[in-house]
C-alpha cells in the first residue's frame, strides 16, 4: 500500500498554507499541505489530485519526472485519504486557470507525498450535492461535515457568536456562567432530570433557560449580564426547535423595553453583518400583539407578504347567510382576507384551504369547528359556494370593506374572535407558500410587543403566563390583575424574523407580593410557590432592583444568516425529530450497576 511504514501520529513536515488559501501571488513559493483527497485524475503520466481542506480544494500535479515516490503515492490514493504534500505552487497558463475554484489561478508541482490515513469508500459525496439521506448524513454526521457548506455554516455560526459577544462586551455586559445541574424553571416545556447518586430519589433538572438566575445576577449587582447559554426542552421537535439549544440570554438593571430591545437590535445587526455580510435595516417594525393578530393572524407576522386580514362583522350585519348571522349573535367575529386577482390560485387550491383548515380543529375549543369559505369577484358574476347567499347591498359592502376589485378572491372565516384570526393567520402563510410569496430571502424583522400577560389553557383549565411567570405587568394595567387578569398586557416583547420567533423577553416582576399573587393567578398556591421558587421570592426580598432582559436563540439566528431551513444544517453535532443522536446511538440503556447506585429501577 502507498503508506510507508507504521501511522506516525506527527505529520512529516510542517503545514505553511491552507490548500485553499493559495492564490497567484503564491507563485514560485514552496509550501507544505495536508488535506483531503477530493477527486483523482490519472491521465497516465500525470496525475491531478484535488486536496480539500476547510479553506477550499487546490489542485496538486504529479509528475513523475518531477519525484517518482510522491507519483508513486498519487497513484494510489483514494477519496478522503489524508495526504501530505510538499511541493513548489506554479501559475497556471491562461488556458487551464480554473474559474470556478478561488486556487484557480495556481496549481502546486508535488515533489514528497505522504498518506497519513487511509479511507474507506465514502457511503456519498462530499461534494456539495445533496443526495445522501439525512439519517446516512446523520449517521456519519463527521463526514457531512466535511462537506464546504456545512463547515461554512459551522464558521457562520462561530462569526456571529463572536459579533454577539464583542457588542454585548462594549455595551457594559459581563458574562457569566450558570449551572447547568439546576432545578426546574418553567418555560413551558417539559425537564430532562439527572439522578442525584449522592441524594438518592431526587433530581436535577437542567436549565430550560437560565431565567431565575440571571435574574438572580441583578439582585447580586452585575447590572448588565450575558451568556451563550445552553438550553434543554423536551418538547415536540420541528425543524426549527432542538431538545438543546443556544440563547444570547441577556438581563439588565432597570431597562425600559426601547433600550432591551436596542441593545438586540446592535446586536442583531452585527451578527449578521460580520457572519453573512448582510445588512438589515433598523429601527426594526414594531407592533403590538394586538394590531399583529388583527392584521396578520398571529403573533409571529411574517412580513416578507401583505395579504392582510380584515374584520368584516359590520358588511356582514345583516347577512342572510345562516352561518354568518348566526356566528354574529354569538358575539363572534367574521375575517376575511383578500387575494388579488394578480395572484393565480384555482379552485383546487381553494378546495385543500378548505379540507386544512378544517383539520385545524383546536384541542377542547368546545363547539368550534374552523371553516373557510370564499367568493371570487368578478364584474358579471360572484362565483364560489357562498355567492348565493350574498344580496346586492351585501356585496357592495363587502367591496368596500375589503377593497375588493373584480379578479379578486375573498376568503372567509367565522368564530370567536381570536381563533378566527389564528384561522385566517393560517391561512395567509399557507397562501403565501403556495403562491411561492415567502421566499423572499431578506431578513423582514418585527418586534411584538405587549402580550397579553396571561391566557386560559382549555387544556389546562386555568391561567397561564404567555411568556413565563416571572414577566412583568404593564402598570396602566396592573389594577386589572385581579378583576380581569385576561386582559392584562405584560411589558413584553418578541423578536420574529420572516415568521419565526428568534427572540422573546421582558420586564420582569420585582416586588415579592406581586409575584406571588401571580403564581397564585397561576393556580400555584402561596405554599407552593414558597416551596418552588422560596430562594427567587427571598432574593426579591432584599433590594432586588427592577429588572429585565431577554432571550435570542442563537441556532435560529445562526440558520437565517445561513438560508437554512433546518436547525440541522447549524448544529455541529444534531438530534433528530425522535431527539436521538443517530451517530452515538444517545440516549441509550445503561447497565444495571449504574441503576442500582442512581437508586433506579426501569419498570418495564
Ligand atoms: P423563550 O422561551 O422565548 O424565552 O426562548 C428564547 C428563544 O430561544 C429560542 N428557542 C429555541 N431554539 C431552538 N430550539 C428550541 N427548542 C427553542 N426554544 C426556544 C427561540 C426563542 O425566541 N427565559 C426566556 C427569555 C427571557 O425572558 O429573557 C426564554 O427562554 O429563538
Amino acid at each position: 500500500m502507498s503508506r510507508q511504514g507504521a501511522y506516525s501520529p506527527l505529520p512529516p513536515w510542517p503545514r505553511t498554507d491552507y490548500c485553499g488559501a493559495l492564490r497567484a501571488k503564491d507563485a514560485g513559493r514552496e509550501v507544505g499541505l495536508w488535506g483531503w483527497v477530493a477527486a483523482r485524475r490519472d491521465h497516465g503520466g500525470l496525475i491531478f489530485v484535488d486536496l480539500r481542506d476547510r479553506e477550499g480544494v487546490v489542485q496538486v500535479v504529479f509528475n513523475p519526472a518531477h519525484g517518482a515516490q510522491a507519483h508513486g503515492v498519487a497513484r494510489q490514493v483514494r477519496a478522503e485519504f489524508f495526504l501530505a504534500v510538499a511541493g513548489t505552487v506554479v501559475g497556471r497558463s491562461a488556458q487551464t486557470v480554473n474559474r470556478e475554484l478561488a486556487t484557480g489561478e495556481v496549481e502546486v508541482m508535488g515533489a514528497k507525498a505522504q498518506v497519513l490515513n487511509e479511507s474507506l469508500a465514502p457511503p456519498f459525496a462530499l461534494d456539495d450535492e445533496e443526495g445522501a439521506s439525512e439519517e446516512l448524513r446523520l449517521r456519519m454526521r463527521f463526514l457531512d461535515l466535511r462537506r464546504p457548506r456545512m463547515l461554512q455554516n459551522l464558521r457562520r455560526r462561530h462569526l456571529a457568536v463572536r459579533a454577539a459577544r464583542a457588542h454585548l462586551d462594549a455595551e457594559g455586559f459581563v458574562e457569566v456562567e450558570t449551572p447547568i445541574l439546576w432545578r426546574a424553571t418553567p418555560e413551558g416545556a417539559r425537564d430532562y432530570l439527572v439522578p442525584s447518586r449522592v441524594n438518592p430519589g431526587k433530581f436535577y433538572a437542567l436549565p430550560q433557560s437560565p431565567q431565575l438566575l440571571k435574574q438572580l445576577l441583578m439582585v447580586a449587582g452585575l447590572d448588565r449580564y450575558y451568556q451563550i447559554a445552553r438550553c434543554f426542552r423536551d418538547e415536540d421537535l420541528r425543524a426549527n426547535r432542538q431538545p438543546e439549544f443556544s440563547q444570547v440570554d441577556i438581563e439588565m438593571t432597570c431597562p425600559r423595553p426601547e433600550e432591551v430591545m436596542a441593545v438586540g437590535e446592535g446586536m442583531i445587526a452585527a451578527m449578521f453583518a460580520q457572519a453573512a455580510g448582510i445588512t438589515v435595516e433598523r429601527p426594526f417594525a414594531r407592533l403590538s400583539f394586538e394590531e399583529a393578530m388583527e392584521r396578520y393572524g398571529s403573533d409571529k407576522p411574517d412580513l416578507r407578504f401583505g395579504l392582510e386580514l380584515c374584520r368584516l362583522n359590520e358588511a356582514f350585519a345583516e347577512t342572510a347567510f345562516r352561518v354568518f348571522a348566526a356566528a354574529l349573535a354569538r358575539g363572534e367575529s367574521i375575517y376575511g382576507l383578500r387575494l388579488e386577482g394578480a395572484h393565480r390560485i384555482v379552485r383546487r387550491d381553494l378546495d385543500d384551504l378548505v379540507q386544512a383548515v378544517r383539520a385545524l380543529a383546536p384541542a377542547g375549543a368546545g363547539a368550534y369547528r374552523p371553516d373557510l369559505a370564499w367568493v371570487k369577484v368578478e364584474q358579471a358574476a360572484w362565483h364560489g359556494p357562498i355567492a348565493n347567499h350574498l344580496g346586492p347591498a351585501e356585496r357592495s359592502r363587502l367591496c368596500q370593506a375589503a377593497a375588493l376589485v373584480p379578479g379578486d378572491t375573498l376568503l372567509l372565516t367565522a368564530g370567536p374572535r381570536q381563533k378566527a384570526r389564528e384561522v385566517l393567520g393560517e391561512v395567509r402563510v399557507r397562501l403565501a407558500q403556495k403562491l411561492g410569496l415567502d421566499r423572499a430571502a431578506t431578513p423582514r424583522f418585527v418586534w411584538v410587543t405587549d402580550f397579553p400577560l396571561m391566557f386560559y389553557s382549555e387544556e389546562e383549565r386555568r391561567l397561564v403566563s404567555y411568556h413565563h411567570p416571572f414577566t412583568a405587568a404593564h402598570p396602566d394595567d396592573l389594577p386589572k390583575l385581579e378583576r380581569a387578569p385576561l386582559e392584562v398586557r405584560a411589558l413584553s416583547y418578541d423578536l420574529v424574523v420572516n415568521g419565526q420567533e428568534v427572540g422573546g423577553g421582558s420586564v420582569r416582576i420585582h416586588d415579592p407580593t406581586l409575584q406571588l399573587k401571580v403564581l397564585e393567578l397561576l393556580g400555584i398556591p402561596q405554599e407552593r410557590a414558597r416551596e418552588k421558587f422560596g430562594f427567587l421570592l427571598e432574593a426579591l426580598s432584599y433590594g432586588a432592583p427592577p429588572h429585565g432582559g431577554i432571550a435570542f436563540g442563537v441556532d435560529r439566528i445562526v440558520m437565517l444568516l445561513c438560508g437554512s431551513e433546518s436547525l440541522r444544517d447549524v448544529i455541529a453535532f444534531p438530534k433528530t425529530q425522535r431527539a436521538v443522536d443517530l451517530m452515538s446511538g444517545a440516549p441509550s440503556a445503561v447497565d444495571s450497576e449504574q441503576l442500582k447506585d442512581l437508586s433506579i429501577r426501569i419498570v418495564p
